[in-house]
């Protein structure tokens, strides 16, 4: 159900009451309230609504229960039904149309429900008409990242740990974590005190960071190739982009969203595959801006990107807005020598990585 409340004085609010299917034991054992903005939760038939919220509230909730049953989404203006032309969702590009922050994408999509699967099929569908390749970590390669992130050399000794240093005190700070793939980040900073969100565009990356952040950060379904339409302007403190910069083709309008999303003052931590990694790997040109796919391991898979120049890759960054606070060549952590000494030797005499800590003015 989505409810759009034009409001003049604080300006207008949409409201959205989502279907959260069937909770069983296991499920409900795992509610938690961040924030002390809940305390508590209770279930009720639809027909006690009315004795149990003020009128307009009652009137969404019994207009969401009802598109449940229908199958379909309804929408409201001021908690009343709305325009017969409303009840048919229109393509939302930039995620900010009537069809809501969770666009239900398509011209040929009339009402359908919200859920993970056709929300997925939407984000891939857009880049099957845009005939680009997809750069988020779908289904295989998604289950092998997520397994290969929790332990690698690269992700668990190098890179994640010098981000999580480069973000310092991260307690009650508001972070947006984009691209959080399987959550590994957003459940460390949740874990320090940080309030989260995870974006991310592989729904299979994203069902594996819903088992690991357990509750303690918010997760969202996003191609990055979209404005950020979910946030109010500087409405974080902080933006982790761990490993994603290279997959994003329209790189000026993330910066531009995520500067906007920042509250001035705000920091933004880029990682990024170092150049020279990429320059050895390749070859050819090292300002080279070729779109590469990259072969994981032994098995068929492999990831798609664009390789960056140091000049490019920071020159984006400060055009952008953003100042550099700090640039650093992450090298893994002492306790990887214990598991994995030539690991440790290796990536602490050839570069991997390069990470930066930028400031928004
Ligand atoms: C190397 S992984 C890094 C994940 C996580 N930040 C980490 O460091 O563990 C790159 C991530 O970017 C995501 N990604 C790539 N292109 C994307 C896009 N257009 N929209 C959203 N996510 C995307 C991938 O699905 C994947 O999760």
């Amino acid at each position: 159900m989505v409810d759009w409340a034009p409001f003049p004085k604080e300006g207008d609010k949409v409201l959205f009451v989502f279907g959260g299917g069937i909770l069983d034991g296991e499920l409900l054992k795992q509610i938690r309230f961040l924030d002390n903005e809940l305390s508590a939760y209770e279930f009720h038939p639809v027909k006690e609504l009315d004795g149990l919220l003020i009128e307009r509230l009652a009137r969404r909730v019994k207009a969401a229960a009802g598109a449940r049953e229908l199958g379909e989404t309804v929408y409201l203006e001021h908690g009343q039904t709305a325009p017969a032309e409303w009840q048919r969702p229109r393509t939302s590009v930039d995620g900010r149309g009537q069809g809501g922050t969770f666009a239900e994408a398509g011209p040929e999509s009339p009402g359908r429900r919200l859920d993970w699967k056709s929300m997925a099929t939407d984000l891939r569908s857009r880049h099957d008409v845009s005939m680009d390749k997809a750069t988020a970590y779908h289904d295989a390669l998604g289950d092998h990242f997520a397994a290969h992130a929790e332990t690698s050399p690269y992700n668990a000794y190098t890179d994640r740990p010098a981000m999580l240093r480069l973000a310092g005190d991260v307690s009650g700070v508001r972070i947006l974590d984009v691209g959080c793939g399987a959550g590994h980040h957003a459940a460390e900073l949740a874990a320090r005190g940080a309030r989260v969100i995870g974006i991310e565009g592989s729904a299979t990356l994203l069902r594996h960071a819903y088992a690991r952040v357990n509750g303690q950060a918010g997760l969202l379904l996003h191609d990055l190739e979209e404005p950020l339409g979910f946030a109010g302007d500087a409405s974080f403190d902080g933006v982790v982009c761990a490993l994603v910069y290279e997959h994003i083709r329209n790189r000026v309008q993330l910066l531009g969203e995520i500067r906007r999303v920042l509250r001035p003052g705000g920091w933004l931590l880029v990682s990024t595959t170092h150049p020279t990694a990429d320059w050895r790997h390749f070859g050819g040109s090292y300002f080279s801006h070729d779109w590469r796919d990259l072969p994981i391991g032994d098995s068929e898979l492999s990831i798609h990107y664009q390789r960056l120049s140091l000049e490019t890759f920071l020159g984006e960054l400060l055009a952008a807005g953003f100042v550099l606070e700090q640039l650093i060549e992450p090298r893994p952590t002492a306790d990887l020598r214990e598991i994995d000494e030539a690991a440790y030797d290796r990536l602490h005499q050839v570069p991997s990585f390069l990470a930066v800590k930028l400031r928004r003015p």
